[in-house]
């Protein structure tokens, strides 16, 4: 690029050709006031306050719409350029309410830091407070026109970054000129695409997110990005779902997998914590996110391979015990950072709840299968039938550290007469059994004691076991059930019944063998100050629900071997600091529900991932377990007008996955709130080093 010689306020600048003064000044760190212009949008030289002089051109010149010259002298700072500027705030000012210290950009507002610079006096603002109702009837903006200085920045955000042109300036009824949506029309009656770039590029209140959108105090990124800031593993939603879109799965699949070594999974069984956090949800519904994601699994090739990264071998060994999601995790990111890692597995197969604790018929074994063979490719060994007894042994065998990472998966039982008949069981013992297909066949009357999600997994594979008729009792309402609404509705159409209200006084039967459990319906329950149940019961309602089988659903809890002795808190969950750290045992670390209780797969995922990172880091290394998996590709800025945007339905999946149409509507649902971090901060005058 050829360079032009100039000179601002005595200093000499060599700077491209082609550029306009201001942003020649700016770059070169010397301030000149401005309110319209913004580094990544066309200049429209709307506030006159870049005003400059040019010797030898006897006109004012606005500096963000005049070109470098070779030769310029600019002025920037005289006496009449002072008062020009004050001038052009004033009258900007005279449509601009006083009430600064209740707008939400109080303090980051780019007009009050002017004010403050041109050292105006705020006595020219209006005096009257919100005369123009504020407009909140958008799901995610909020507009004060109260706020507005005309400065034209969100209309030239929209129509020129992103190519959607819902924003112009508009007449009012009494013959004021405001930025307006098109037509006084409604953001969703012009195609708004609700990206938030009017939002972010605003100068002052103006135009603000609706508050509840984005949590607070989370970096800037996670701020803007509520999918990717929800998920434990902080996982880069808009960048996978975008690649989809673009019909780039392996880019897809790539990014998933920066974050988790077992997408198919979670594409089929993650809690999807990023849907409930989605923007689009406030407009129809969330982004199917969590199908997305085993759409993108599913067409895994493999090319990710190729960028994963292994560290030299360090001579260190782990053991880790328990080859769950967490486990696992934690086995495959420590051999990634050269560590040998043996996993040991009581059960014969490996996969924890992925593989025993989950039914079938959510979660595809193949799927899990192929995920760990991929971890064990990378150089875990897993030993599958072995019971840890001693971790003494483990230490003398030269593991350098140990994690405990066994999960809950001890189902409680409740102690009432008949609880051990040889015909009842325990929600996890029963779906272990029904996974490894060694579970005697159910009877044709099933009775599910509890009323979480686990409870409808026990009751849904009865059901896929044959049985007839299968019945989930529990204390609580209907309303007050902790089973998601989702798996209460599936249930209740596979045909399972609900009894709500109910207490257990005894299994019921004879020669180790029961027959029905004697019930009595609660008219209320609380837990008094101690967590101890109290009930009351409605007089004479006591009765027998028959059945074949019975199984306990009252939620689970660690089985620890007494030799360990790791010290333990309530719910038999181990005594940790950090999350990581066991209390006062060196080397001894555990990770997922062993030491928080039953969650979700993706927080089990997250809770290998930190192991990992503390472990990594006390073998001597540095822990660092990031991947770079996926090609960045630099999203377009440019959104385009889309009819229908927004009445776009979440797609539904058809035989249990979608087909690369409705994967692809699906993943152009996404507002890409991503873009909106691409979006340069403009710099207060206070951070230029010659002001
Ligand atoms: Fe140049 Fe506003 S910044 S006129």
């Amino acid at each position: 690029m050829e360079k032009v010689s100039i000179t601002i306020d005595g200093y000499s600048l060599e700077v491209d050709s082609g550029k306009s003064i201001l942003s020649a000044a700016l770059e070169a760190d010397l301030y000149i006031p401005h309110l319209c212009h913004h580094p990544d949008l066309p200049d429209a030289g709307e506030c006159r306050l870049c005003v400059v002089e040019i010797e030898g051109q006897g006109e004012i010149k606005t500096s963000c719409t005049t070109q470098v010259e070779d030769g310029m002298v600019i002025h920037t700072k005289t006496e009449k350029l002072n008062n020009m500027r004050r001038l052009s705030m004033e009258l900007m000012l005279a449509n601009h309410v006083d009430d600064c210290t209740t707008c939400p950009k109080y303090l980051k507002c780019e007009l009050q830091s002017l004010i403050q610079y041109l050292e105006v006096s705020t006595s020219r603002l209006r005096r009257t407070l919100n005369s123009v109702p504020v407009n909140t009837v958008n799901p995610l903006f909020v507009r004060d026109l109260n706020r507005c200085v005309s400065c034209g920045r969100c209309v030239r955000a929209c129509k020129e970054l992103r190519g959607v042109d819902v924003l112009n300036y508009e007449m009012t009824e009494d013959d004021r000129v405001v930025v307006d949506v098109k037509n006084h029309h409604t953001m969703a009656e012009e195609n708004c695409r609700f990206c938030g770039a009017c939002v972010e590029v605003c100068p002052t209140g103006a135009l603000q997110d609706k508050e509840g959108v984005f949590k607070p105090n989370l970096n800037r990124e996670l701020e803007l990005i509520p999918c990717k800031a929800e998920c434990p593993i902080h996982t880069d939603v808009p960048k996978y779902v975008r690649a989809i879109k673009e019909g780039r799965y392996q880019d897809a699949i790539a990014t998933i997998r920066e974050k988790a070594p077992f997408p198919h999974s979670l594409g089929y069984v993650c809690m999807a914590f990023c849907e409930s956090a989605c923007r689009r949800k406030e407009i129809n519904q969330s982004l199917s996110i969590r199908e997305l994601k085993k759409f993108a699994a599913a067409k895994d090739e493999g090319l990710w391979r190729e960028h994963v990264t292994y560290k030299p071998k360090t001579g260190k060994r782990v053991a880790v015990i328990g080859s769950g999601p967490a486990g696992l995790t934690a086995a495959y990111y420590l051999t990634k950072l050269g560590h040998e890692v043996t996993v040991f597995e009581r059960s014969p197969v490996a996969g924890g709840m992925l593989s025993t604790g989950i039914p079938k018929y959510r979660l595809p074994r193949e799927a899990v299968q192929a995920e760990i063979l991929e971890i064990e490719r990378t150089g875990v060994t897993i030993l599958t039938n072995t019971k840890v007894e001693s971790l003494e042994d483990l230490k003398r065998e030269g593991f350098d550290k140990i994690l405990l990472a066994v999960g809950a998966g001890k189902g409680n039982r409740l102690p009432i007469e008949g609880a051990d008949y040889s015909n009842v069981y325990e929600n996890i013992e029963f779906l272990e059994r029904a996974s490894l297909g060694d579970s005697e066949p159910v009877g044709e009357k099933v009775i599910v004691l509890g009323g979480g999600n686990v409870a409808f997994d026990c009751a849904r594979q009865a059901l896929r076991l044959g049985a007839k008729d299968v019945v989930i009792a529990c204390l609580e309402s209907r309303e007050a059930m902790t089973a998601s609404e989702e798996e209460i509705s599936e249930g209740l159409k596979e045909g399972i019944r609900l009894m709500n209200g109910r207490t257990f006084l005894a299994i019921e039967g004879s020669e180790n063998k029961g027959t029905g459990v004697r019930c009595q319906e609660v008219s209320s329950f609380t837990f008094d100050e101690n967590g101890k149940l109290q009930l009351e019961v409605k007089p004479e309602s006591e009765h027998v629900l028959k059945a074949d089988t019975i199984i306990f659903a009252a939620g689970q809890k660690p089985e620890l071997p007494k030799q360990w002795d790791v010290p333990v808190k309530k719910g038999n969950l181990i005594d940790t600091d950090d999350d990581i750290r066991v209390k006062g045992r060196e080397d001894l670390f555990a990770a997922g529900d062993v030491v928080y209780g039953t969650h979700s797969v993706v927080q089990a995922i997250a809770a290998g991932r930190k192991a990992a990172l503390v472990i990594g880091k006390e073998l001597n290394g540095d822990g660092d377990i990031e991947d770079k998996l996926a090609k960045d590709v630099t999203p377009n800025p440019c959104l385009g007008k889309s009819e229908g945007f927004l009445k776009t339905e979440r797609q539904g999946c058809v035989d249990s996955c979608y087909k690369e149409s409705a994967a692809c509507t699906e993943a152009g649902r996404c507002l890409q709130c991503d873009l909106r971090t691409q979006i340069t901060r403009p710099k207060l005058w206070v951070h230029y080093k010659i002001k």
